[in-house]
């Protein structure tokens, strides 16, 4: 227990909690081999904000899947909270997965036939916690994200913004290490996508270590750290004066310019 909230606000540890070291990902393909990731080394730190980005097939999956545990590097190490993930068994690794990460997709993943409160306990229930345990859990993830009065609505009862706040309360509910966020502003329109690009800023600003993929640049602009890929390969690792996120949206019946 404990929990993610009770980490002081703003405060960055030095204790690393993702590694690449090394890291490739090749698939061959007939005679041909597709270098989703090339030699890609970088850390994240607990208490960090950091933005993957990339244009389409520049490896962001890819490299998601390999920090959330879901597929191997082909060469290099990866490293979850200073373990070696290729050292586990299948269940061990089910077992550490689920009590380090909190998964949020672009298509939320909600199970359609049960409802908000179910959904967010599911995870849970493969963890040792008493059912009073993980009531109180769901009760104060809901709560964070503003949808105790939805929790016995079913999924297809809410908005797409609703839905993808109850999975990030389903990720938040576990108390996990590291959140990760494959493009979770993907499916929704500008501003419902700003709304829950700041509750994960919120989220950040409660001490909590974040992942955010996203091809999109504003959307990366709010991190203060931002990881470029390219075919592949990392081609840069920058820290960023993050602006608010709303003052990303466009001025309504106002030219954009596209630099
Ligand atoms: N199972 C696979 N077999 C063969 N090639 C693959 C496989 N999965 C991914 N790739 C290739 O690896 C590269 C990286 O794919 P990846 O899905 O990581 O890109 P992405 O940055 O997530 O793109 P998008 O923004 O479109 O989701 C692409 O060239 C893709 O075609
Ligand atoms: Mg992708």
């Amino acid at each position: 227990m404990g929990g993610a909230q009770m980490n002081k606000p703003g405060f960055l540890s030095t204790e690393v909690l993702i590694e690449f070291d090394h890291v490739y990902k090749i698939y061959e393909m007939g005679d041909a081999e597709v270098r989703a990731l090339d030699h890609v080394s970088f850390q994240i730190r607990r208490g960090e904000f950091v933005a993957l980005v990339g244009q389409s097939g520049s490896g962001k999956s890819t490299c998601m899947n390999i920090m959330g545990a879901l597929d191997l590097p082909t060469a290099g190490r990866y490293y979850l909270a200073g373990q070696e993930i290729g050292s586990f068994s299948d269940d061990e690794l089910a077992e550490f997965r689920n009590r380090m990460l909190g998964f949020v997709f672009q298509q939320y993943n909600l199970l359609a036939r049960i409802n908000v409160y179910e959904n967010v306990e599911l995870p849970l229930i493969y963890s040792n916690r008493t059912a009073a345990e993980r009531r109180e859990r769901v009760l104060w993830a809901l709560e964070r994200v503003g949808l105790t009065d939805r929790m016995r609505h079913m999924p297809n009862q809410l908005s797409g913004g609703q839905q993808q706040r109850v999975s990030i309360a389903r990720a938040l509910a576990g108390g996990p290490s590291v959140i990760l966020a494959d493009e979770p502003t993907g499916a929704l329109d500008s501003r419902t996508g700003i709304e829950v690009l700041e509750l994960l800023l919120e989220l950040h600003a409660e001490g909590n270590t974040i992942v955010l993929v996203t091809h999109n640049n504003d959307i990366a602009k709010s991190a203060p750290r931002i990881l470029r890929l390219a075919d592949g390969r990392l081609i840069s690792d920058a820290a960023n004066q993050p602006a608010t996120p709303a003052a990303r949206l466009p001025a309504p019946a106002e030219e954009v310019s596209v630099p």
